[in-house]
């Protein structure tokens, strides 16, 4: 481990300025700590370089814009941040948030407009969302019976938030009924997405993903992409909870660990119990990916 660099452990830049991730603080009075009233992003950086950099700021531009925030620099100058955060660690495999929150509002208004708004961009070390042991046989996961996800009339998923808690108590119900993770429903029996990661399964060797009530994933994007590389017929539409149980392979997506598989749903097992074929495929495309430098922007230490 480097112990000289201050931002070994990790590096933000916060109100102007660069401090080891670990010191980054915001005041309890911004409202994206009282209210959630946040939007935020999360790329990884994969030996070296970072993966779909470009889409995940179009994806966090479109959102601030989208809650009306505004920004203190522009595309270029957050790009620009980013990288130097990863520089200013050393870290090769890391995470870079970006988040913006709605700030403070003027002294003595309550009105969100005239807040001034908040952009944090900080470089942590990467921690996988699955372990190897999880990765080689497979997710054990339950469809959460105490929450649904919240639906996206009342908070719309394709503005990455931070209203966690129907996510969270998922993830606390599936460790009470001792699985590791959980898929979450919407009001009519759909399956949405899970806490950090979008749903996929395979129905007769069609890949499907839902339509709505979750995020428009950038590792869903790229294994929709992948499908349309590998000749994988590949399916955006509703799926019903029993459809979904009843599915050859079901596996999850996210920046934090790429294609997921799930082998154990609701105590069911999938195919042999081991990663199924066509999951198994995409994964190592994902990976093929990465080190063909497919998307990448290294970073120069
Ligand atoms: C709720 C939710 N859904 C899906 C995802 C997966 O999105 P991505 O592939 O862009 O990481 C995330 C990522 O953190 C998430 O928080």
């Amino acid at each position: 481990m480097n112990t000289t660099n201050p931002f070994a452990q990790g590096c933000a830049f916060i109100d102007g300025g660069f401090v080891p991730a670990g010191e980054a603080r915001i005041p309890v009075l911004d409202y994206g700590f009282l209210r959630s009233d946040a939007t935020y992003d999360v790329v990884h950086v994969w030996n070296g370089a970072f993966f779909r950099l470009e889409d995940h700021l179009d994806r966090f531009l479109r959102n601030v814009g989208r809650l009306r925030m505004t920004l203190p620099m522009d595309r270029a100058a957050l790009r620009t941040t980013a990288i130097a955060c990863i520089e200013k660690s050393g870290l090769r495999e890391a995470y870079v948030w970006m988040i913006c929150t709605r700030g403070r509002p003027a002294p003595g208004s309550r009105d969100p407009r005239r807040c001034e708004n908040r952009l944090i961009v900080m470089a942590v070390p990467y921690v996988p969302y699955a372990d190897d042991e999880q990765r080689r046989r497979g997710l054990n996961v339950v469809i959460a019976k105490t929450v649904r996800r919240i639906p996206p009339e009342s908070v719309d998923p394709t503005i990455k938030n931070l209203h966690w808690l129907d996510l969270e108590m998922a993830l606390f119900e599936a460790y009470d009924r001792g699985a590791e993770n959980a898929v979450l429903l919407d009001a009519s029996d759909h399956v949405t997405e899970g806490p950090g990661f979008n749903v996929f399964c395979v129905e007769n060797g069609v890949v499907l993903t839902p339509d709505r009530g979750g995020l428009d994933g950038i590792t869903r994007r790229t294994t929709i992409e992948l499908c349309a590389e590998l000749g994988i017929p590949c399916r955006v539409e509703p799926i019903a909870k029993d459809r979904f149980l009843a599915a050859d392979e079901i596996f999850f997506t996210t920046s934090a660990g790429g294609v997921l598989p799930v082998t154990r749903i609701e105590g069911r097992i999938l195919g042999n119990g081991a990663p199924g074929p066509v999951t198994a495929r995409l994964g190592e495309r994902y990976h093929a990916w990465h080190r063909e430098g497919r998307h990448a922007t290294p970073v120069r230490y």
